[in-house]
């Protein structure tokens, strides 16, 4: 059997500051293997940010273990492998003064400094990932200039520069309209052909079951964790356990939102 690429077991998380602390993971196991494209899926505050950072060792877990291809997240380094769109990426840009073609290029392996010059292979790649996102007519355009899709586009433009295996998003289609959803997904599927593991944030429930190959759902504890037909085959009572409320499950019906 291959290696998970990653791996959590028993994973706890706790938010602690002055006045309160606030448990957000209890005993997570979770196994994603190379190539999957994995929706994780929850309510509001159900802790997916928590886990994606956690993943990304931005914050250490209390209890339990990470590992990245069989070894501890604590020594893994290959941090360009990993792209990563965070769930404020789409805010960020609000009067930044930088072209698109800068901020894509700014994904680009750390090491260069911030007076870097881009040689001819970094412009390739650059045109590439512009390309592939379809916004190659912005490149010039300043970033606080451009609606929702488009500067979504960018950051993950931005996350897929260095030709990362493994691909992250958090919440990437929040606030996107219909049309750039599509397209979002289309290129996620490109992706997917180039073996890419994706693991996808969302509370678009009908929209993203219908595309990935798994789900986990998540409130605390995962609840479930199995096939994208698997959990379309989960009963209406489940379904409101995990989410703490009624609710039935349409795949298609891409109007459908699980909260909010
Ligand atoms: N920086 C933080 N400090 C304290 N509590 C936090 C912080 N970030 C998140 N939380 C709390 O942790 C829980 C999980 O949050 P989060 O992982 O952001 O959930 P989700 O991404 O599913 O909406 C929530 O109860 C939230 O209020
Ligand atoms: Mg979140």
């Amino acid at each position: 059997m291959e290696q998970p690429i990653f791996e959590l077991r028993n994973i706890s998380y706790t938010y602690k500051d002055k006045l309160e602390t606030t448990p957000a993971l209890r005993n997570i196991n979770l196994k994603i293997d190379s190539g999957d494209f994995v929706a994780l899926l929850g309510p509001n505050g159900s802790g997916k940010t928590t886990l994606i950072k956690l993943m990304l060792g931005i914050i250490k877990p209390q209890k339990g273990e990470i590992l990245i291809n069989g070894n501890s997240l604590k020594s893994f380094n290959a941090w360009q492998e990993v792209g990563y769109v965070s769930q404020k990426s789409g805010s960020f840009s609000k009067g930044f003064p930088a072209t698109v073609s800068e901020v894509v290029l700014s994904g680009l392996t750390k090491e260069k400094g911030l007076f870097k010059r881009f040689n001819r292979q970094d412009r390739k790649k650059l045109h590439e990932v512009l390309d592939l996102l379809n916004i190659k007519d912005l490149k010039d355009k300043n970033i606080s200039l451009l609606s929702g899709g488009q500067t979504q586009r960018v950051f993950i433009a931005r996350a897929l520069i260095n030709n990362p295996a493994i691909l992250v998003l958090d919440e990437p289609t929040a606030g996107i309209d219909a049309k750039h959803v599509k397209a979002f997904y289309e290129v996620l599927l490109r992706l997917k052909e180039r073996n890419v593991t994706i693991l996808l944030v969302s509370h678009d429930i009908g929209v993203v079951v219908d595309h990935a190959d798994e789900v986990a759902c998540l409130n605390e504890h995962l609840h479930f964790h199995g096939t994208n037909s698997e959990f379309k085959n989960l009963g209406e009572a489940e379904l409101s356990k995990i989410y703490g409320f009624p609710l039935q499950l349409v795949s298609h019906d891409h109007e459908r939102k699980c909260c909010n």
